[in-house]
């Protein structure tokens, strides 16, 4: 049964080898799409090395990144400004925009899902354990588990995003937009109920915890 088990089990590891080795086109077409217009400068290698408090997108929801994208093209999802620049944090990638077609779009989206999400960011100082279970208290206590599922790491719903394993300051800047309803369209609508609940430091905590989880593959 052993034998058996493991021959299985290595003809499975083989089968999912090879269909992740034939990357579809689409595929393909998105990886250059991202390599070539500009997503790599900010978003970083495989889409897991963002810069600054930039969002990782490797492993993210398909649909919800082509809505993203859209929204973004748009001018819909603008988003809190940056005191450093005076402009909005989004603002560097909605002037490039332009440049993406409609294909682009779905193309980067569907190379994007199926990359490795990104390794938990190393925070220093290390976050203390009553931080972390605070977070994880909050996140369960307000109701984010019906729709970013138990551990955050399977929405209920492929429009809504993964948020386990975001970069924390990305993370907490969303919350605290969504709270102010700075940031609009979509189906953002759903979280501004919810999250005008969390008070800062609930944000701080969940923030902290959520990026801490990891998505990596064993
Ligand atoms: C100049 C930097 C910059 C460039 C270039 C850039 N982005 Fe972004 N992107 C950002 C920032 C910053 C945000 C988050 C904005 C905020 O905090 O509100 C973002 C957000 C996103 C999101 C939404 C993620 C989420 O979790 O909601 C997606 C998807 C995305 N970018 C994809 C791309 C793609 C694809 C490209 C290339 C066509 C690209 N970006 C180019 C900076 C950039
Ligand atoms: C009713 C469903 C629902 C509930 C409950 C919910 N969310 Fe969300 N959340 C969403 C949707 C939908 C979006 C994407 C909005 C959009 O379309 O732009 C989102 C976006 C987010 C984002 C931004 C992620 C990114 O990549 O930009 C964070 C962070 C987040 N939610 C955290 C939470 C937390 C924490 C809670 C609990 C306090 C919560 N959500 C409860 C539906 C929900």
């Amino acid at each position: 049964m052993r034998a058996l088990l493991s021959a299985f089990v290595i003809g499975a590891a083989a089968l999912t080898g090879t269909t992740a080795l034939a990357a579809s086109d689409a595929e393909k077409a998105g990886k250059r799409v991202y390599m070539t217009k500009t997503c790599l400068a900010c978003h970083g290698r495989n889409g897991a090395k963002a810069i600054m408090s930039y969002p990782n997108l490797a492993g993210q929801n398909e649909k919800y990144l082509v809505q993203q994208l859209k929204l973004i093209k748009s001018g819909e999802r603008v988003g809190s400004v940056d005191p450093e620049t005076g402009h909005p944090y989004v603002k560097g990638m909605a002037d490039v925009m332009h440049i993406l077609t409609e294909d682009d779009i779905k193309n980067v989206s569907k190379y994007l899902a199926k990359l490795t999400p990104a390794e938990p960011e190393v925070l220093e100082p290390a976050p203390s354990e009553e931080m972390l279970k605070a977070g994880e208290k909050a996140y369960k206590k307000l109701g984010c588990r019906s729709c970013h599922g138990k551990d955050a790491t399977k929405s209920s719903n492929k429009l809504y995003p993964i948020i386990a394993g975001l970069d924390r300051d990305y993370l907490a800047r969303q919350m605290t937009d969504m709270r102010d309803k700075v940031r609009t369209g979509g189906k953002v609508k759903l979280m501004y109920g919810v999250i005008k609940r969390a008070k800062d430091e609930d944000i701080e905590a969940m923030a902290t915890w959520l990026s801490q989880i990891d998505r990596t593959p064993e």
